[in-house]
């Protein structure tokens, strides 16, 4: 636990050092939850948006892709849902001034009981060696039982309370369980009370013509909104499907783990429209398809899993998450959702519009049942950092550390890098770097020691780095250094390019989720 933990502060710091995630406004000491993407965050950012939007709008001939308005009409989070039921359970400690949310303060003290546990398991594991049997432990041991009895209770007494939106039981709990403030260490609570997630604004200069609107929570709004204007003007047949990326904004309370829970951040959504009574064939081919999409970037197939939910919400009639191992564990970074008609329904009943499709197979007019498929790409982001940072002790001691980041999505793919400063080598550099820039991100660099330089291109997670020396001069052949095994070829300069191109091309991702 403690050496994930660690893990995950040297990403954090990695991040900044190497210019791919910086906190927002830092030299005002930052902005709570809120992060700016740097040089190589960036590159890193656009390469994975790319990543999808050609699997969603280049693999699918029948998904279109759109770019709506973070402004939306506010009756659009009336018939979403949104206004009325985006809501956190908080509460406040008035020793120390400081808000939580009460469902989190009672998660994380269920996890107590989990670890109490797990240490009683761990001492009697040393005690007995070879011959511990866990399960026998577990269910013999009088500590072990009556902790996980009260685990238990406490587990039913609050998933109650949260169905049945029970803020005075909440309350109750985080009482008779004697949670306290982490801060104050005192139990002097508030009452619970929801907090609607969204921010609000207003457009219009007068403040009688000013009306209130909200940054969108989600984008996928944007997609339902649009559905008839794409389908009409596209002349989309039913099943078809509308993406987009975008930024979305949500007022999160306990913000945390770096850019896994921000209050601005993005998200890549695809709602897939269709017949009503095929959506749950569609739920399993794109949860399929998008495990497949994940599992192409060969970070480790064991580090995806299915959680499908318990809960449904309402208007949905089926739900899973595609998790990451992160780490601090599985946590979501997809989400792919059957939502009914909900959607559609309730904007033709706010807006007044007739919002449905006439299929002329059938002869007969429908709303439309959506699957959406919903990451964050931020998410992906760090599932990115966090599956390909590797620490690796070399001969003679030394530690690398180089992020092994899918080649297609590198932030840089090529170095460029002169043996020396002299000799004719920079310029004999510039020259293969001028051609070599049309196809791909390259960096040029001729400071400090080939050691120094390969180090520094790892730790950005750059594939390739060819080195020109004297002989390039005379036999036009280069070294190509490749990042993941250290391993180095002497190639013609003119065969470069073919050698490269296959191997950072988009194009050999896409086919991984067309064949597996
Ligand atoms: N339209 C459906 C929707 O928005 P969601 O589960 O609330 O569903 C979808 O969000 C995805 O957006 C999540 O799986 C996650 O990757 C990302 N996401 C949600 N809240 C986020 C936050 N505060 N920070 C970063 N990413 C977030």
């Amino acid at each position: 636990m403690a050496q994930q933990e660690e893990l995950f502060r040297k990403i954090i710091s990695h991040s900044k050092e190497y210019g791919f995630v910086f906190p927002s406004s830092e030299i005002y000491d930052g902005l709570g939850a809120v992060y700016d993407y740097g040089q190589n965050g960036a590159e890193l950012k656009n390469n994975i948006k790319r990543y999808w939007w050609d699997s969603m709008t280049l693999l699918n001939e029948n998904v279109a892709g759109i770019d709506s308005a973070i402004f939306m009409h506010p009756t659009v989070w009336k018939a979403s849902g949104h206004v009325d039921a985006f809501n956190d359970p908080l509460i406040d400690n008035k020793d120390s001034k400081k808000r939580y949310r009460a469902d989190v303060l009672i998660e994380e003290h269920l996890a107590k009981y989990d670890s109490k546990t797990e240490k009683e398991i761990e001492k009697a594991a040393k005690r007995f060696g070879d011959s511990f049997d866990e399960q026998k432990f577990c269910e013999t041991n009088p500590r072990v039982i009556e902790n996980q009895a009260k685990r238990q209770a406490l587990h039913t007494r609050f998933a109650k309370a949260l169905n049945g939106n029970d803020l005075e039981e909440l309350r109750q709990i985080i009482i008779d369980e004697e949670i306290v403030c982490p801060v104050s260490g005192t139990r002097n609570w508030t009452e619970v009370r929801q907090f609607n997630l969204m921010f609000s604004t207003e457009i219009g200069s007068t403040s009688d013509g000013a009306m209130k609107i909200y940054l969108r929570p989600e984008t996928a709004q944007g997609i339902f909104v649009n559905f008839l204007n794409v389908q009409k003007s596209g002349r989309m047949k039913i099943p078809f499907g509308i993406a987009q990326t975008g930024k979305a904004f949500r007022n999160e309370i306990v913000a945390r783990q770096f850019i896994f829970r921000m209050r601005e951040f993005e998200q890549m959504e695809m709602q897939f429209f269709v017949r009503p009574g095929e959506e749950l064939k569609w739920f399993e081919h794109w949860k399929q398809t998008r495990m497949r999409w994940h599992k192409a970037l060969g970070l480790g197939d064991k580090k995806y899993r299915f959680h499908d939910h318990d809960k449904l919400a309402h208007y949905a009639n089926a739900a899973t998450d595609i998790e990451f191992e992160m780490p601090f564990g599985f946590k979501e970074i997809e989400g792919i959702h059957s939502r009914t008609d909900f959607d559609l329904s309730s904007h033709e009943k706010y807006s007044g519009k007739k919002i449905q499709y006439f299929d002329p197979e059938q002869n007969q007019s429908y709303t439309p049942y959506v699957i959406e498929t919903s990451i964050g790409l931020d998410r992906m982001f760090l599932s990115i950092l966090a599956g390909s940072y590797t620490e690796e002790t070399l001969e003679g001691g030394d530690v690398r550390t180089v992020l092994k980041i899918p080649p297609a999505l590198a932030p840089v793919k090529i170095a460029i890098l002169p043996l020396v400063k002299k000799d004719g080598l920079p310029e004999k550099a510039r020259e293969i770097m001028d051609r070599l820039k049309f196809n791909c991100h390259c960096q040029y660099d001729e400071k400090d020691s080939i050691g120094k330089r390969y180090r520094r291109q790892d730790a950005i997670g750059t594939p390739y780095c060819i080195t020109i020396d004297h002989d390039t001069l005379t036999d036009s052949a280069v070294t190509i250094r490749f990042r993941d095994t250290m391993s180095q070829e002497r190639v013609t300069v003119s065969a470069l390019e073919e050698i490269i191109a296959d191997k950072l091309s988009m194009k050999n991702l896409l086919k991984q989720i067309k064949n597996q």
